[in-house]
């Protein structure tokens, strides 16, 4: 599934000063200079007050964690959970596909979706009210199938049920989340077998908390939520205008919505209902991209470092990519003091190190006027670079892995500021730790 913004986009997003409130209490939880760790609450809390998540709305979170869009839109489109696309006004039903559910029964739940809400997923229904998509395994595998609504599970579905449970929504009620057929939890579905004394509670916890919350309600209350996407009914009287390409947030040579060079210009393409061009539901469903069309690479690159240099400085793309890469920062609740730009901190790894070299001690590394021996290496082996990179390399005097496993970070930041379209590329993928591995003897991950 090809996650990507959606071609309509709002001129601007705004919280609303209660979940602005929320939100930046949200960032206190987080020692100074690591406010990047609230994220993806930030951005659950963008979602939820509009019911999807705009490229404004992206880069306003962006702008209130001091990060880079391009990081920011990075978590966006991993995680499913983010809607990148207007949905229904009620309800957005994500139906399991995974294993289990599929092998119990989750593509007649599909077919209830592509019957009641639209035939495609992400298409929204003619009443406005819902959208679907199918997602991978939610985890509760053992009450399969299963959908989730909003924050909500519903599970042990049949056709039947599941049809009665969008008709109940529809009708302005939120049924009770949870197993649709009586169970508590996962226990067998002939009923307990053994400590069923204290078996009292209608709800198990997860459910009860659910109901307490009431989320989903709070997400469907009242039946007149207001389209969230006016300026697509063009044909209306008195809708809104089509939102302005937000051209300041754009390199030289365009942003993430710029056509690849050589690709058919956004106008001419094919756009469905559900926001996807024909060329991208050809690569997403049937066709798959062929060898030739990973031409696109280099664009995508190139797309990253305008982005980046539009929004951010090496230090901070730098730093939060290793935050949000590897783990072990501010998302899973790494707690560091503050530095002074341009000097490591602990815990720093090398690649991080090296994008806080500050610009003035920047160095271009050592060129070579030809190959050793007229033979250049495979720098293809470090992963991360291709042939375009390869030849860039090649294009300053870098023609073998151990030229880049003798960069110093100055080097390294060097090449990061320098080389045209791919900057940043050096220290986030750390060539220079792949190439010491590899003059080594050794292997990098593949
Ligand atoms: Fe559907 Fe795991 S397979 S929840």
């Amino acid at each position: 599934m090809l996650r990507r913004l959606y071609h309509d986009q709002p001129e601007s997003f705004a919280f609303t000063a209660e979940n602005r409130e929320w939100a930046e209490a949200q960032m206190t939880k987080f020692p100074e200079s690591r406010q990047a760790s609230a994220v993806i609450p930030l951005l659950w809390r963008a979602q939820e007050q509009e019911g999807w998540l705009s490229r404004p709305a992206i880069e306003e979170v962006a702008r209130m964690l001091d990060m880079a869009y391009i990081r920011v839109l990075e978590v966006a489109t991993f995680y499913f959970m983010f809607q990148l696309q207007p949905v229904g006004s009620v309800a957005h039903i994500q139906v399991c596909g995974t294993t289990s559910c599929m092998i119990c029964g989750a593509e007649d739940l599909m077919a209830v979706c592509r019957d009641k809400i639209a035939k495609r997923p992400h298409q929204i229904s003619d009443d406005g009210k819902f959208s679907w998509e199918e997602v991978e395994c939610l985890g509760a595998c053992a009450n399969a199938p299963m959908v989730q609504i909003g924050k909500d599970y519903y599970e042990d579905l049949t056709e039947e049920s599941f049809a009665n449970l969008l008709d109940r929504f529809a009708a302005g009620e939120v049924p009770a989340p949870g197993s649709q057929q009586g169970r508590f939890a996962s226990e067998p579905k002939s009923g307990l077998t053994s400590l069923d004394e204290d078996a009292v509670q209608d709800a198990n916890a997860s459910n009860t908390l659910a109901r307490d919350l009431a989320d989903t309600i709070k997400r469907i209350d009242g039946s007149e939520v207001p389209i969230r996407t006016p300026w697509r009914d063009l044909d209306q009287p008195g809708a809104a205008t089509p939102p302005p390409v937000r051209d300041d947030l754009l390199g030289p040579k365009g942003g993430i919505d710029e056509p690849t060079p050589g690709a058919q210009p956004a106008a001419d393409k094919e756009i469905s209902d559900d926001g996807i061009t024909k060329q991208e539901a050809e690569v997403d469903g049937k066709g798959r991209p062929e060898e030739g069309d990973v031409a696109e690479e280099p664009a995508g690159e190139a797309k990253r470092g305008e982005i980046r240099a539009a929004g951010e400085t090496d230090e901070t793309v730098g730093s939060e990519r290793e935050r949000l890469g590897d783990g072990s920062g501010p998302l899973s609740g790494e707690a560091s003091g503050s530095t002074a730009p341009g000097l490591p901190e602990a815990g720093d790894t090398a690649a991080s190190q090296e994008t806080r070299v500050l610009a003035s001690d920047e160095r271009q590394p050592q060129a070579l006027d030809a190959p050793r021996s007229g033979t250049a290496d495979d720098l293809k082996r470090i992963n991360g670079i291709g042939p375009k990179l390869e030849e860039s390399l090649n294009g300053i005097g870098i023609y073998h892995i151990d030229q880049i496993a003798e960069w110093s970070p100055h080097e390294v930041a060097w090449i990061d500021r320098n080389l045209e379209g791919f900057k940043g590329r050096a220290s986030r993928d750390d060539w220079t730790g792949q190439a010491r591995k590899l003059t080594q003897g050794g292997e990098t991950e593949s």
